[in-house]
Parts: structure tokens; sequence; C-alpha cells
């Protein structure tokens, strides 16, 4: 049989990823929901990076769904290299049910998926953040319904993680995506062309304003992600104009909702008066990371 791994949107039909969100939002409203459906199962969640709302939101899934996690960080499980992914994946798939994996480069999750026996799911990688994208979706589904002809403006780094993920988004439903980057920082060619083609409709700018002009809903990120300290001066400084902040919240809808994947850094990608007012919707869809990650779970071994 086929092992069932989530390591990104675009790689499942728009239908798998609609069921997994529709049990995701009955999750959300009775988390007792397949409580036992996990019984006697382990996730193995492995972090090269650091992590507050992937870690506890995959352990709590777990727990809910009757099932239990383990927590290991790389340097504890001596993962020390691309050469020693496979052999963990081996391992790992005689004790337990299931990996979740947050790494640097996309490369050692596919890995690591290649030598699984077991369903893998992407944790993040410095490419994608689908589980992410999956509770921004719920989040804006709830506040604004569906997204179907709806605007969504990005501003910021136009290849960070979570960008992409939105970009994989777009190729399963009918909204235009507009992201606003700077020239060096804007999307990959290669994958805009692979979502255009998929159907996605994308527009890409170095303009905020015009991105998020008209906008139901308007997204943005940190500007230094994990493993780009080194370059935090010169890229705070590049990204400085892309600054989600009440004046340019002003350009997008009256209703518009405001998302952030968290951490965020108030002061620099976003203002407080935007992440902390009326129009942030930040802890619905921080909260939501748990109920879309059991969907993925349940999804993974076969349950829904
Ligand atoms: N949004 C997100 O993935 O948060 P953590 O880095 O805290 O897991
Ligand atoms: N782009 C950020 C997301 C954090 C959840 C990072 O990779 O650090």
């Amino acid at each position: 049989m086929t092992v069932k791994h989530f390591l990104d949107l675009h790689e499942h039909p728009t239908d798998v990823i609609k069921h997994i969100l529709a049990v995701a939002h009955t999750l959300k409203r009775d988390r007792s929901v397949h409580k036992t459906a996990m019984a006697g199962k382990t996730l193995a969640m492995i972090f090269e990076k650091p992590s507050l709302r992937t870690r506890v939101s995959f352990d709590v899934g777990m727990n809910q769904l009757g099932g239990h996690s383990i927590m290991l960080t790389s340097g504890e499980i001596q993962l020390k290299s691309d050469t020693s992914v496979p052999d963990a994946a081996r391992a790992l798939s005689r004790y337990c049910d299931l990996i979740m994996f947050r790494t640097f480069a996309h490369s050692y999750l596919t890995t690591l998926a290649e030598h699984a026996t077991i369903p893998v799911i992407n944790g993040l990688t410095n490419d994608t953040h689908p589980c992410q994208v999956l509770a921004d979706i719920m989040a804006f589904e709830e506040h604004r319904g569906p997204l179907d002809g709806k605007i969504i403006a990005w501003s910021g780094d136009g290849k960070d993680n979570v960008c992409t993920s939105w970009i994989h988004a777009a190729m399963h439903y009918p909204f235009v995506l507009k992201i606003a980057a700077p020239g060096a920082h804007q999307p990959d060619a290669n994958i805009l062309t692979a979502a255009r083609k998929a159907g996605a409709q994308i527009e890409v700018t170095d303009d905020p304003i015009a991105a998020v002009r008209g906008a139901d809903c308007v997204l943005t990120d940190t500007w230094v992600s994990m493993g780009q300290e080194a370059d935090m001066v010169a890229r705070r400084e590049t990204f400085s104009p892309y600054q989600v902040n009440s004046a340019l919240m002003k350009q997008a809808k009256a209703d518009a909702v405001f998302m952030h994947c968290l951490p965020a850094y108030r002061g620099q990608e976003v203002t407080r008066d935007v992440i902390d007012g009326p129009q942030s919707i930040v802890w619905d869809e921080a909260e939501n990371r748990l109920h879309a990650q059991k969907a993925v779970m349940l999804w993974c071994m076969g349950v829904i």
C-alpha cells in the first residue's frame, strides 16, 4: 500500500485538501471526534529548528486522538547530515506510526519520506509550510467565508516558506493571490510558472499598496526566517517598505482580515496596532494548527 505522506499542498488533488479542511472544521466544533482513532499509535516529531505552535499543536493533537508523541531534536538523535536522514527514516519506521519533520533543506524532508515506510508530515522547511496554510485557510473561511473570488495579499518576502505554500494553495482555490516583494525576493519563477499552469491566479509586484488594494486578507511573515539570522540587518532594511501597518491596511477592504503565522516581530514586518488590532485573526489562525493537523494525521493514517 502507498504511504500517505503530507509534504506539500500542490502534491494532492483539490478534493483531498478540501476533505482534510472539512474534517478540520468538524474537529474544531468538537475536539472529541475521533478521540480513539490513534490509540496505540506514536508520532515521532523531529525538530531541526525551534518551534512553539507546531510542537505543541502536533503533541496535543495526537493526544486528543488517543495517541502519543515523541519530541526529538536533531542534536539528540545524531541527525547530522543528509546521509543520516535515510537511516533515521528506516529506524523510526520500525517503532512509530507517523513522523513530523521540521528541517532546513527541503531535500531532507523528501529524503526522509523516500526512506520511511510510515507517513511523513512537513512541519516546515526552508521552502514550504503547508500545515500553516491549512490553518490559515480555515481561519479565513471562518471569518470571511469561502476563498472563491477573494483577494489574498502578501507583503514581504516572496520566497518565504508560508508564501510559497499559499502559492500552492492558489492551485486549489479560485482566489487571486497578490504578492508584493522587492525584486530579488519575489517568488521563484519556476514555482510561479507551475502554479499558474495548474490554474493559480497570482500577481507579483514590488508595490505593497498595489497588492493590498481591495484585498480581503493581508498576510505577512517575519523578514528573517529561521536560518537567515546572519542577514538580519540587511533584510530588515530591504523589507522595511513592506511593513504591514495601519496605512497599508487602509488600502484593503474595510472588513479585511490580517494573518501572520507567528512568531511575529512587532515594529518590523507588522505594527502592534495591526497584529493586536480588530482586523487581526492570528489567534484563530494559531489555534487552527491543532485542528488542521489532527485532520492531516487522520488522513495520513487512512482514518478519513
Ligand atoms: N507558525 C509556526 O510554525 O510556529 P512555530 O515556529 O512556533 O512552530
Ligand atoms: N518563515 C518563518 C516561519 C516560522 C513559522 C521561518 O521559517 O522562520
